[in-house]
C-alpha cells in the first residue's frame, strides 16, 4: 500500500514559503502505511522480499534477514555478503539486542600497513583491491540474528534472495547508471568486470541481471548456515584467492570471525527511550551524547531551520565529533569512555562551552575529559580532519506485533574495494579504511581524523558511524530508523529524530527537511545545496560558521508505529530513491 502522505504537502508548501528558495525540499519521500508489517529499504525487490517473509508468518527479524540477503543480490553497490554492519533489534516482549557484524582486521594486519617507508599514506592502499578488506561479518550477523530472534527456518528466509540471484531481476535505471559510474573501479578486477560490467556490454535499464555464482553461494549458506561461509568450501576458495592476490585474509581469520550480540546503548530524551549502537560504532554514542547536550539547550518553541537552531545544533555536532575523534574505537581493544561520554554532567560541561552567539573554532576547541576516562590509555587523538563518501545501506522493519529492526550494512564505498571473489559472486569491502591508518591524518574516504583508539590491530573492528536507532515510549517501539552516508549518518539520524520528537513534524516531513552537517574537522558547516535561503546562510556566516553547500546528506529509511492503533508508517528518503512497502 504505497501512499503519498497527504499531510505532508501543505507542510512543505509552508516551509517553502517561509524559506525560499528551496527547489528540491519538496522531493517527497516514498511512503506507505499498514498495520501488519512494514519494510523500508534501498530498493524494491529487497523490500518486497521482506514483505513476502512477513506474509509467510515471519517476524521482523526474519524479514530483515530476508532483506539483507536480497540486497546482497539487488544492491551490490552496498548490500553485500562481503561487508558488515549492525542490527538493532527490539522485540515486542522487551528484549533488545545489537548484533555487531562489523568486519574485523585480519590476523596479519598491523598499525602501519597502509604507510610507506617515509610514514606517508600509500594512495588507495586502504580503499582499492585485495589488501583493503576486513574479514566480512554480514553472513555471520544475519544468520546469528535469525537464529536468536527469528521464527522461520533460514532456508525459507533466504529463498527470495536465492530466487532473485538465480532467475534475475530487471536492472533499474539507477543500478545501470551506478554500474557504469563504477566501471573505472570494477574493470580493474576481471571477475568484477565479467559479472557487473559484462566485459564492457553494460547493463541497460530493464535487462535481466542473473547471478549464478552468487546463487550457488547463497544456497550453500541457506543449507549449512554461516559455517558454509566461514569454514566450508566458500572459506577455502576465499582464502585461496586472497593468497593468490597477496591479500591478508586466511582460512583461520574466517574461522575465527564471530558476530557478537551486544547490549544496545540506552539514552533518554524528553520522555523517550532511545536505543543506539555501541562501539565499534560511534553512532549510538554520538547521537545520544548530542541529545543529552541539546535537551535543555533547544527551547521548546525552537524552529528546526531557524539560524539560531542550526547554530546550536552545529556547535553540538562539533563537540560530539571531536569526542568521536578523541576517544572512540573498538571497545574490545581500546579503553573507550562510553559511560563518561553519555554522562549528564559531562553533557552539561559541553553545553556550557557553547557560545549561543558565535561559532567555536574547531582548532582551538578545548573540551574536558569525560568522567572515568583514563588518560594513560593513550587513545587521545591529535585533533584534526577527515572526509566521507561511503556506501552503506540502511533498512528498517516493523511487524504487526511491534517487533522492530533497524539495521545498517556496508561495504564502505560504492562497490567496496572493487574485487569480486572468483566463483563466489560477491564483492568485498574496503572497511579497513575506517581505521586510523595514520593518526592525525584524514583517512582516504571521509576526511575524519581519529585516534589511537581506532588504530589497526589484528582482529579489531574499525570504528563505524552507522547509527541504527530505535525509539521507545511507554515500553513500545514508536520509531526505527537509520541512514547511509559515512559520518553524515550520525547527523542525518539526529536531525530526523529531532524533527520528529522535538519539533513535532510528521515523519515524512521530518525525513524530507533540509539537512546540514558538521564533523568538527574540517571546520566547515556543510548544508544541502539549494535548500537554504540566502538569509539563512548570511545569518549563519554572521555567527562565524564557514559554510559549504554539498549534495545530499544521508538517506533515512524510517518506520513509525502508533502504539494506540498499531498503525505503521514507512518513509524512505527521496535522497537515494529507496522504497517503503507495507500491508
Ligand atoms: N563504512 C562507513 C561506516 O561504517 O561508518
Amino acid at each position: 500500500m504505497r501512499r503519498f502522505c497527504n499531510r505532508f504537502l501543505p507542510a512543505l508548501l509552508l516551509f517553502a514559503l517561509a524559506f525560499p528558495p528551496s527547489p528540491t525540499a519538496a522531493q517527497a519521500p516514498d511512503t506507505a502505511t499498514g498495520s501488519d508489517g512494514m519494510v523500508v529499504a534501498a530498493e524494491p525487490f529487497a523490500a518486497e522480499a521482506g514483505l513476502e517473509i512477513l506474509k509467510q508468518g515471519g517476524n521482523a527479524v526474519d524479514a530483515a534477514v530476508a532483506v539483507g540477503f536480497a540486497l546482497a543480490v539487488t544492491y551490490p553497490q552496498a548490500g553485500n555478503l562481503g561487508g558488515g554492519g549492525f542490527m538493532l533489534i527490539r522485540m515486542a516482549d522487551g528484549r533488545a539486542a545489537l548484533v555487531d557484524y562489523r568486519e574485523a582486521a585480519p590476523g596479519a594486519a598491523h598499525r602501519d600497513m597502509y604507510l610507506d617507508a617515509e610514514g606517508n599514506l600509500v594512495p588507495q592502499a586502504s580503499t582499492v583491491g585485495w589488501r583493503a578488506v576486513g574479514v566480512p561479518g554480514a553472513v555471520a550477523g544475519l544468520t546469528l540474528a535469525q537464529e536468536k530472534f527469528g521464527a522461520l527456518p533460514l532456508k525459507k528466509v533466504m529463498a527470495p534472495a536465492i530466487r532473485l540471484a538465480e532467475k534475475g531481476f530487471p536492472v533499474s535505471e539507477r543500478l545501470a547508471q551506478e554500474l557504469r559510474d563504477a566501471a573505472p573501479l570494477l574493470s580493474q578486477f576481471p571477475e568484477s568486470r565479467r559479472i557487473f560490467l559484462r566485459n564492457g556490454r553494460y547493463y541497460e535499464p530493464g535487462e535481466t541481471f542473473r547471478q549464478k555464482d552468487l546463487a550457488r553461494t547463497l544456497k550453500k549458506i541457506a543449507k549449512r548456515g554461516a559455517r558454509a561461509f566461514y569454514q566450508g568450501s566458500i572459506a577455502k576458495r576465499f582464502a585461496r584467492e586472497m593468497k593468490r592476490h597477496h591479500g591478508l585474509i586466511t582460512r583461520a581469520d574466517l574461522r575465527r570471525y564471530q558476530a557478537r550480540v551486544r547490549q544496545p546503548l540506552l539514552g533518554h530524551f524528553r520522555g523517550y527511550e532511545i536505543l543506539g549502537a555501541p562501539p565499534p560504532s560511534s553512532g549510538g554514542v554520538a547521537v545520544l551524547e548530542m541529545l543529552n547536550i541539546l535537551d535543555p539547550l533547544l527551547p521548546p518553541d525552537a524552529e528546526p531551520l531557524a539560524p539560531q537552531t542550526i547554530h546550536l545544533m552545529t556547535e553540538t555536532m562539533r563537540r560530539a565529533f571531536a569526542d568521536r575523534a578523541r576517544f572512540l574505537g573498538d571497545a574490545d581493544f581500546a579503553s573507550v569512555p562510553v559511560r563518561g561520554l553519555l554522562d549528564l554532567g559531562y553533557a552539561r560541561a559541553l553545553r556550557a562551552s557553547i557560545d549561543p552567539a558565535r561559532a567555536s573554532a574547531s582548532e582551538q576547541l578545548s573540551l574536558p575529559d569525560p568522567p572515568g576516562y583514563e588518560a594513560r590509555s593513550g587513545n587521545r587523538a591529535v585533533l584534526a580532519p577527515r572526509r566521507e563518501s561511503a556506501n552503506t545501506t540502511h533498512f528498517s522493519v516493523v511487524d504487526g506485533t511491534g517487533n522492530a529492526v533497524a539495521t545498517s550494512i556496508t561495504i564502505n564505498s560504492f562497490f567496496g574495494n572493487g574485487v569480486t571473489l572468483p566463483g563466489l559472486g560477491f564483492l568485498l569491502n574496503n572497511e579497513m579504511d575506517d581505521f586510523t591508518a595514520k593518526p592525525g591524518a584524514p583517512n582516504a574516504l571521509f576526511d575524519l581524523v581519529q585516534s589511537q583508539a581506532n588504530k589497526i590491530e589484528p582482529g579489531k573492528r574499525p570504528l563505524s558511524s552507522m547509527s541504527p536507532t530505535i525509539v521507545i515510549r511507554n515500553g513500545e517501539v514508536i520509531l526505527a530508523l537509520g541512514s547511509p552516508g559515512g559520518p553524515r549518518i550520525i547527523n542525518a539520524v539526529l536531525l530526523v529524530l529531532l524533527n520528529r520528537l522535538a519539533f513535532g513534524r510528521p515523519l515524512a516531513e521530518a525525513v524530507a527537511l533540509p539537512r546540514y552537517h558538521h564533523q568538527w574537522m574540517p571546520d566547515t558547516l556543510f548544508l544541502e545545496k539549494n535548500l537554504f535561503s540566502q538569509e539563512q546562510l548570511d545569518a549563519l556566516a554572521a555567527r562565524g560558521h564557514a559554510l559549504r553547500e554539498r549534495e545530499s546528506i544521508g538517506a533515512v529509511n524510517a518506520i513509525e508505529r502508533d502504539p494506540a492503533t498499531g498503525r505503521l508508517t514507512g518513509v524512505s528518503d527521496a535522497r537515494r530513491r529507496g522504497v517503503a512497502r507495507g500491508f
